[in-house]
């Protein structure tokens, strides 16, 4: 009988052949796990959007971090919530804001775990927009200034690694700028260079309490439609200093990590966004799909896709299930 002399199963008869020929491996050295924080005391308050996480205070983030630290994840990614809002953001830069305080806590208690800040202004302004507003509009450069203040902060608070996620043009040079002239030269930046304006960042809005208070934020974040726009924002990100471009959500936006990947060779991030995150967590409440073989799943195919590193709130549970 002429049967073809290759046969694929071959590679796939036992567990160790399958381990053999794996081509993508998770590991715990790729997750970066976001956090929230607060003002406020001994806070560790679920977030109702968000399964399994929580706002914590300054006072608490650092028994969270140790924790983190302990399951062998290298990075956090701080947000913060601040207890004033106004129209510029201004407690974004406050010394004594809740990131810079948390920032102390975090290295204290874990000392070699990276620290990654968020750095936008939605979560700071009165509006929700992540920059200032001028005649209805926003204002991208007199934005761009006030996240350099923002960034050179959290810098001076202990940060390690800077991320700017608010899409305006030019705001990775301004940044890069303000570190270089304050002797923060070794502070790396991880811009969200290709940010979409997508429906998944739903259940952060809540978490966050960022959900801009009128129109939406599609003249600054990237039509979902466009793919060489991606390459060009990463480009420049590069260009103007980023030392890691991300690709923001992860799971509709595979194609744009593959891409990246194999254009630049800078390290390239994904955000496995709240959107995401739910989907997974709801469908498996529902008894709809197991959980853990999903979120395995789901997190493989953004590593197979070419990210080196994968944001996600799923970064514990992960982490846990790849050291049994
Ligand atoms: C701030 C920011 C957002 C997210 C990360 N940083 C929200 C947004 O742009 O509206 C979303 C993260 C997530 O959904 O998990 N600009």
């Amino acid at each position: 009988m002429a049967f073809p002399k290759i046969r694929m199963r071959r590679l796939r008869r036992t567990p160790a052949m399958r381990r053999l020929v794996r081509q993508t491996t998770l590991s715990i050295d790729d997750l970066v796990y976001p956090l929230f924080v607060r003002p406020g005391e001994g806070l560790k308050v679920p977030i109702k959007s968000m399964t399994d996480c929580f706002h914590f205070s300054p006072d608490t983030i650092g028994a969270e971090a140790a924790e983190v630290a302990s399951l062998g994840i290298p990075a956090v990614l701080l947000f913060g919530l601040p207890d004033k809002k106004d129209q510029i953001g201004s407690q974004a830069w406050a010394e004594t804001g809740v990131v810079q305080r948390s920032i102390s806590q975090i290295k204290k208690a874990a000392p070699d775990l990276l620290v990654i800040t968020d750095v936008c202004l939605c979560e700071y302004t009165d509006h929700g927009h992540c920059g200032v507003i001028k005649e209805g509009k926003i204002d991208n450069d007199a934005t761009c200034e006030l996240l350099a203040k923002m960034a050179l902060s959290h810098a001076q608070a202990g940060a390690d690694i800077i991320a700017p996620s608010d899409m305006m043009d030019g705001r990775v040079k301004y940044i890069r700028q303000a570190l270089e002239e304050n002797d923060f030269q070794d502070i790396a930046i991880m811009s969200y260079a290709a940010k979409y304006a997508s429906a998944f960042y739903g259940p952060f809005r809540d978490a966050a309490e960022s959900t801009p208070s009128f129109g939406d934020r599609k003249g600054y974040q990237m039509d979902p439609a466009n793919s060489d726009q991606a390459m060009a924002e990463i480009a420049l990100d590069i260009a103007e200093g980023a030392d890691i471009v991300m690709v923001k959500p992860a799971l509709c936006f595979l194609d744009i990590i593959h891409r990246a990947k194999r254009r630049f060779d800078c390290p390239i991030a994904a955000y496995n966004v709240s959107g995401e995150y739910m989907m997974l967590n709801s469908a498996a409440q529902a008894g709809l799909l197991d959980k853990d073989s999903a979120m395995l799943e789901m997190l493989g195919s953004i590593k197979r896709a070419g990210s080196d590193i994968i944001i996600t709130y799923f970064a514990k549970e992960v982490a846990k299930l790849l050291s049994k």
